[in-house]
């Protein structure tokens, strides 16, 4: 019998180790992903896109030193209506290996990756979520285009804007389009990753991974287009950068972007209670304020 789609499982992954040495000083003693992106830390902002996407079940993978501090902001999820598991990654040894050291979690669900400082805004997002969510076989990968390509790793299409190459960080690009840090892997990824050879850098490579399901025909792409902002904040220029345009887009529309808990209410995983319980203790705060006008509107 055809399984149907909507008996696959998804569960979420958000890597949030590494060095942060571009952030140095100030990330000697702290996250990179724990730093603000102008009014909350930046660890929501990819957790708001596991969220939107209807993913409940979260692994959080981030060093030793920092582990206590997230798990002090997040908790056990309980307040959102979801649940947090927390590992560690001992350094950063790629990006792949987020599937070695979440294997057990992801036991036969498929699994969604996001890197912890990645922050995606637009409109339209939950419906991409939702495409890539829709094929439970294979994988998908998102390219965003950008001015200075040769900084990632790019995907080269053909005409039909299928993938005909993906390229780690090309001298010469011959394509703008810059695989952002947001993956959809079917149940096979981590006995996968386990075919990924180290790079010469020493690390389990994301592109590598991606390259096995190309070879396989398995490796789906979607684009994110005008008008979708995608930044990522790992210099000191693109974190204000980051903060500046969270900051514009709140006020203009007097809309929160990545409430976590505004989204968890709206999935209907909260009550009215817990979301008026964080209100409260956020009070002195426009994000408290924000909350408060929910529980007192909807
Ligand atoms: P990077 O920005 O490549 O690395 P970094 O965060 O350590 O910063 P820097 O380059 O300034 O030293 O990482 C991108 C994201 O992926 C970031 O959220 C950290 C995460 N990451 C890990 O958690 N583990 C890893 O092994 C790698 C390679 C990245």
């Amino acid at each position: 019998m055809k399984k149907n789609n909507k008996s696959v499982k998804w569960k979420g992954i958000i890597l949030a180790g590494g060095y942060g040495t571009r952030l140095k000083p100030v990330t000697k003693a702290i996250s990179k992903q724990l730093l603000p992106v102008y009014n909350k830390p930046m660890i929501y902002y990819p957790l708001s896109v596991l969220m939107l996407a209807g993913i409940k079940d979260i692994l959080l993978i981030t060093t030793k030193d920092n582990i206590n501090n997230f798990k002090a902001i997040l908790g056990s999820g309980k307040n959102l209506g979801i649940k947090l598991h927390y590992k560690i990654q001992k350094k950063p040894n790629g990006i792949a290996e987020a599937f070695i050291i979440g294997q057990q979690f992801i036991g036969t669900s498929n699994v969604c990756l996001i890197l912890g400082d990645n922050v995606l805004y637009g409109q339209g997002l939950k419906f991409f979520l939702k495409n890539a969510m829709s094929r439970s076989k294979g994988a998908t990968i998102f390219g965003y285009p950008v001015k200075d390509p040769s900084r990632f790793g790019i995907a080269e299409l053909d005409k039909n804007n299928k993938i005909k190459k993906l390229v780690e960080k090309p001298k010469k690009p011959k394509s703008n389009l810059a695989i952002i840090g947001l993956y959809f892997y079917d149940k096979t990824v981590a006995e996968l990753t386990k075919r990924v050879k180290k790079s010469p850098k020493g690390e389990l490579e994301i592109t590598d991974l991606n390259k096995l399901y190309h070879q396989k025909s398995t490796l789906n792409i979607e684009i994110f287009g005008r008008g979708f902002a995608w930044l990522d904040t790992g210099t000191y220029e693109s974190l204000i950068d980051a903060s500046n345009f969270i900051y514009i887009a709140e006020k203009r529309q007097g809309l929160q972007i990545a409430c976590i808990e505004e989204i968890a209410y709206n999935n209907g995983w909260i009550s009215k209670k817990t979301l008026h319980k964080v209100a409260r203790e956020n009070s002195n705060t426009d994000y408290g304020k924000y909350l408060l006008n929910i529980v007192k509107n909807k």
